[in-house]
């Protein structure tokens, strides 16, 4: 048990401020849930029609066919793409996410045909590429479930050309291929041009009789360029690649026969997790987490308090808590979550000198013990003006970015709040490659609130607005001032949104509150398959 105190929450859960919290969040989870559930199942019937016809199981009945039974799923970023390109690209037509195969903690990165032929508009490019990041640093085993007509040809300029695009994803297979980290590709539809390097690059690859097929060109393409004409199966169906060219390993009769054949290689891969750190028996908290929905305030203005949140995400609701009386804007200390000992850092304030410092020494304790880390993000900065500029506080925030960007365990982080300015950096935000971030239906992200943006651009504009008018009255000041900043505000409230964040990939997804932790505890139980490199320094007190 050790002797972690039990935090104590003051929460009353009996004032109508919690009542209308608790109904405020609740109904943003409940949108959550409707989401990603009509990303995961809205198709027009032909489509569904026509892949059943097929014999082709759904993308996520594949998934469910190969995880092993009762497993769960952390899937990333099923929102990625909401509401771009008209709604024709739900989940961005591709499903990826982590879950056990014959107990081996595996990514898992599955086409969804019934969204344009699977084909890889840009946030698919996108999703893929961060599924494969994330299995690269957390040495996961990938397996990739092909049905996919290749580039989303409309969009060629977004998803070709650049280093972070398509053929990206065949330099990292060879690149994890190399740092021995298994490579399987089931080929359960189409895989065409680019795509066929993702069976032809595996370690190992599966192909279905008649659904299945590799080329460069298809047949259209072979026939326009040389006249040749040829089918689909002769070009390159399951029958040419396992006995004539060998692009593919494993003929496989139906759907099912090659999903079994995936778990038949992954219990033959010889790997074994190897957890470097000391484990508890998991506790739940001591408070229940459903009651984190009156916890969030449903004005994003009035504060969150990081003792209550923590409270109901970690074991016991026990945390040990360090310089608990310096720096009390930030809220540092070691917990458990399922039973993995972890370091927390949790905005409850602004960040002053202080709360850097202290963060910056605690992140340094925790590289030093070997204890992944949790950043809750919620932040509007760093605190401004001359007494604090003078006192150097820009370089008490960079010590916080040197230190988070640094330290050598794993980090995730909770955007559970507002994220501004450089507090983003300092708490370990999507560019310090946390190795995953999430986020909450509550959240705000964008460089400054709408309201400090609007206020800027007015101060720096109003000259040039006002120029032509002679003498202005404080009235028709005043008029300007709204007209000029009503755009601006309207654009950082849309902006800032976390489903625009989530469809463009700046998070791995939104969690609802209450499953947070259960997905917390997946996310670290996945970091701990990779090694961890010591820290070189000693402790640095600040
Ligand atoms: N780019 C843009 N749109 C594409 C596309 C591509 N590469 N491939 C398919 N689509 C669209 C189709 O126009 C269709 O759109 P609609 O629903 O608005 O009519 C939708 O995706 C589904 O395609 P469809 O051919 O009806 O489905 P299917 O399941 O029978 O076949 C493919 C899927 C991928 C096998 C087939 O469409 C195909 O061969 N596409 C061309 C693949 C290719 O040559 N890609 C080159 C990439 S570099």
């Amino acid at each position: 048990m050790g002797c972690m105190a039990q935090i104590i929450s003051t929460l009353n859960i009996n004032t109508p401020e919690y009542k209308s919290n608790y109904a405020h969040n609740k109904q943003l989870a409940e949108q959550l849930n409707d989401r990603q559930q009509k990303a995961a199942t809205e198709r027009s019937q032909r489509t569904l029609e026509r892949h059943r016809k097929r014999d082709k199981l759904l993308v996520r009945e594949r998934i469910e066919a190969i995880l092993d039974d009762n497993s769960p799923f952390l899937e990333l970023s099923p929102l990625a793409a909401w509401d771009m390109h008209d709604g024709d690209a739900p989940s961005a037509g591709i499903v990826t996410g982590i879950g056990r195969i014959s107990n081996l903690e595996c990514m898992i990165i599955a086409n969804d045909p019934t969204v344009k032929g699977g084909t890889y508009f840009p946030e698919t490019v996108k999703k893929h590429l961060r599924a494969q990041t994330v299995a690269e640093e957390n040495h996961l085993p990938c397996i990739y479930l092909v049905d996919s007509g290749g580039a989303f040809l409309h969009l060629q300029a977004d998803v070709f050309p650049d280093r972070e695009h398509f053929g990206r994803i065949f330099y990292n297979m060879a690149r994890m291929s190399g740092k021995q980290i298994p490579q399987i590709a089931a080929v359960l539809g189409s895989c065409t041009a680019g795509g066929a390097y993702i069976p032809a690059m595996a370690d190992e690859t599966i192909i279905v009789r008649e659904n299945g097929t590799i080329f460069l060109a298809g047949p259209p393409l072979v026939k326009a360029a040389t006249g040749e004409e040829v089918s689909a199966e002769d070009l390159g169906g399951a029958d040419v690649h396992t006995r004539l060219s060998g692009v593919a390993d494993h003929f496989a009769n139906d759907e099912q026969e090659a999903l079994e054949r995936v778990r038949d290689i992954v219990s033959h891969l010889n790997r074994a997790k190897t957890n470097p750190l000391v484990m508890q028996s998991p506790e739940d908290p001591a408070y229940d987490p459903d009651e984190l929905y009156g916890v969030i305030p449903s004005d994003p203005r009035h504060p969150l308090d990081a003792y209550e949140a923590i409270a109901r995400l970690v074991d016991g609701s026990r945390l040990s808590e360090f310089k608990s009386r310096y720096g009390t804007t930030i809220v540092c200390g070691f917990a458990h979550i399922m039973g993995i000992p972890i370091g927390i850092v949790a905005n409850n304030g602004l960040l002053f000198s202080e709360s850097a410092e202290k963060a910056s020494h605690f992140i340094q304790l925790c590289g030093q013990r070997g204890t992944p880390l949790l950043f809750m993000q919620n932040i509007a900065g760093f605190m401004v003006g001359k007494q604090y500029e003078n006192g150097g506080i820009a370089k008490d925030g960079a010590k916080m970015v040197q230190a988070v960007s640094n330290v050598n365990v794993p980090r995730i982080t909770l955007l559970h709040g507002v994220s501004h300015g450089a507090g983003n950096y300092g708490m370990s935000g999507r560019a310090y490659d946390p190795r995953f971030l999430f986020s909450w239906p509550n959240s705000k992200i964008s460089v400054m609130s709408g309201d400090a943006a609007a206020g800027t651009l007015w101060t720096v504009g109003e000259r040039g607005v006002m120029r032509g008018i002679e003498n202005p009255t404080a009235e028709q000041i005043a008029v300007a001032e709204a007209k000029f900043k009503a755009p601006i505000l309207d654009q950082y409230a849309h902006e800032s949104n976390p489903y625009f964040a989530t469809a463009r990939l700046w998070d791995d997804g939104i969690l609802d509150p209450k499953q947070t932790r259960a997905a917390l505890a997946l996310s670290f139980a996945t970091t701990l398959n990779a090694p961890f490199p010591t820290d070189r320094f000693g402790t640095f007190r600040m």
